[in-house]
């Protein structure tokens, strides 16, 4: 989604802005520009399509901002296609904006303006705040974005520029996220932290509605009354190789080679004399042991973690779980009681319907627990209760570490769960956390060990148009977060099938043309799992099956074969995700795909 960049500072501020936003490039855009004051007038750029055909624009034009003190946009299109005219900044020589978020009732404002005499040159909602704040300025900024604000309905982080102060930058928030960075000599805002790493490490994370005044020097922060608002300095503790791709040809590749680590980090702080140990994150398990019902709320990977979580949950504790679709929850009218818990999962802690989905449960009187990535996201600042997952920042879109440690933490909540409830000895509970310490361990050996299979049953099918994942419990959970992978990067369709449903209907599809993907990891389904191979083979399918290397795997049974590392049943859906992930890898670049910024997907998703 969009992307923004704010810099007060004593350098000049144009490649500065142009490279903190392509740090935000992995959150999805289609055009960008920037506004910088120079000499107190405030210069516009702006182009449709990537950073690098702005850069082209201001070098052709000789057209670069001079100036210390501006504000850049990556634009990921709502209102408007993207276009020139569309892309941000937004505004006219008296106020310009760059907005991320997305204005409800932008056609009322837009009349209102327009009976006033003003025009509009784009289809964006973000004009009519621009011309908003022209109409009600008199003077202070302060009291017009007080103004401005109570008149907009819907999402806004907002970088402004006005003309007669020349050295400040104005923000203001709701929903949409934004933070200041604090650095010796110049002061910053953006989107997200990795925009700002190469600066400073410092920020201030900005609440609904406080009003930031930034200047080289100075920041400070009023409340919709005018007060002052004291905050917090937070320290970001990524550094800022974390957001390179550290001669990884892209950042997918780099963050599946990360996960030993990232899984390490996040489980190590919750094991204790060899027990699960969430309470640090403020669990209580004597509450946890009395809920009706858990129910996951997520999107898409984040979601598929839920379903994992699920199995495992129900499995060993023996509480009910639901898992839902974020988008569906908020609309579905769910049952909800302060004897439920909401567990919300999300990486980027921002994408909208998850907090909405959080809200509702909040509202509903439900305690709620998120499992996200980013620290101090909304919905980390909205939860009742944070296990924060420590994969460092995630810049491919398609999410990869962020899965394996969301895993994690289910598999810790399942363990603490079910010993809490008697459903579980403490000496298997350590057994489990004895095993799953070992496991990063061995995911380092089957990125190396599954690499070349991988590549290859890619190259086996890349050229195909559909392709089905097969699985069954565990297998089936997984499989649909490979057929995802596969397709948001490599744009082949594909779909995820509990293998033993497909004889009602799905297998009518299964010809040569169409490839599956089988996962038979779990011993007590594998017999079953195989006789549904064999339906789709004896339809002629070729097989891609991923399984333990200590299966037998009869020559007529898979055409390609990958095989892991034996370890517990209820960890090899941690250790299957890898090959999963590096096929989708492998067939993307294979197909010439843009593996790391998919077409038409974003990284955090803050819009409906
Ligand atoms: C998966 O590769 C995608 N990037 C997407 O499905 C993602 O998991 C989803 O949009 C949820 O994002 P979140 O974890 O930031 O909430």
């Amino acid at each position: 989604m969009c992307g923004i960049v704010g810099y007060a500072g004593k350098e000049q501020c144009a490649d500065i802005l142009i490279d903190a936003l392509s740090k935000l490039e992995y959150r999805g855009y289609d055009s960008a520009g920037i506004a910088v004051f120079e000499n107190g007038v405030i210069k516009t750029e702006k182009s449709k399509g990537k950073l690098a055909d702005l850069k082209d624009k201001l070098a052709a034009e000789n057209s670069k901002p001079e100036g210390c003190v501006g504000i850049g946009h990556t634009r990921w299109a709502t209102h408007g296609e993207p276009s020139d005219v569309n892309s941000h900044p937004h505004g006219n020589a008296n106020v310009t904006i760059v907005h991320n978020g997305i204005i409800e009732n932008y056609k009322e404002i837009k009349d209102f303006l327009l009976k006033k005499g003003y025009n509009f040159d784009s289809e964006t909602d973000t004009e009519t705040v621009a011309k908003l704040l022209d109409y009600f300025y008199e003077g202070n900024p302060l009291e017009t974005i007080i103004k401005v604000i109570s008149e907009v309905r819907g999402s806004y982080a907002l970088g402004i520029l006005f003309k007669d102060f020349p050295d400040k930058i104005f923000a203001v928030r709701k929903e949409s996220p934004l933070l200041i960075g604090l650095g010796k000599t110049s002061n910053f805002i953006a989107s997200d932290m990795t925009a700002l790493l190469k600066y400073t490490r410092n920020y201030y994370l900005l609440e609904a509605n406080e009003i930031a005044v930034i200047s080289s020097e100075n920041v400070e922060i009023f409340d919709t009354h005018k007060n002052p608002v004291a905050k917090e300095v937070n320290v970001a503790n990524w550094d800022a190789d974390a957001a390179e791709k550290g001669g990884y040809e892209h950042f997918m590749l780099k963050e599946i080679h990360e996960q030993p680590t990232a899984i390490k980090t996040t489980i190590s702080p919750r094991i204790n004399a060899g027990m699960p140990y969430l309470e640090e994150s403020g669990l209580n398990m004597e509450d946890l042991k009395k809920y009706r019902k858990i129910f996951i709320v997520a999107c898409g990977t984040a979601m598929h973690a839920g379903i994992v979580g699920k199995y495992i949950i129900e499995k060993m504790a023996r509480v009910e779980v639901t898992v839902d679709i974020a988008s569906e929850f908020r609309y579905r009218d769910p049952i909800l009681t302060s004897e439920d818990l909401v567990i919300v999962i999300s990486q980027s802690g921002e994408t909208a319907d998850t907090l909405a989905a959080l809200r509702l449960s909040k509202e509903a009187g439900a305690k709620t627990m998120a499992v996200v990535n980013v620290k101090g996201s909304s919905i980390a600042r909205e939860a009742d209760i944070v296990i924060y997952t420590h994969a460092g920042p995630e810049i491919s879109v398609a999410s990869t570490k962020a899965y394996t440690v969301q895993l994690s933490i289910m598999y810790l909540l399942a363990f603490e769960l079910a010993y809490a409830k008697g459903r579980i000895s403490k000496e298997r509970c350590e057994q489990y956390i004895a095993d799953f310490v070992k496991i990063p361990d061995i995911i380092e050996d089957v990125i190396k060990s599954s690499e070349k299979s991988c590549q290859f049953a890619a190259s086996k099918l890349m050229n195909a148009d559909s392709l089905l994942y097969i699985g069954r419990g565990l297998d089936y959970a997984l499989s649909m977060e490979g057929s995802l992978k596969l397709k948001e990067i490599s744009y082949i369709h594909s779909e995820a099938y509990a293998a033993g449903e497909l004889k009602h209907g799905t297998i009518s599809l299964v010809t040569s043309e169409m490839p599956v993907v089988a996962v038979a990891t779990q011993s007590d389904l594998f017999e079953k799992t195989v006789s549904n191979i064999k339906e789709v083979k004896a339809r002629g399918a070729k097989v891609t099956l991923i399984c333990k290397e200590s299966d037998n795997v009869d020559e007529d049974v898979a055409d390609y074969l990958v095989k892991l590392p034996v370890i517990d049943d209820v960890f090899m859906p941690i250790l299957a995700s890898v090959p999963l992930q590096l096929i989708a890898y492998y067939t993307s670049v294979l197909k010439g795909c843009d593996v790391d910024k998919p077409r038409n997907l974003a990284k955090s998703v803050t819009v409906e």
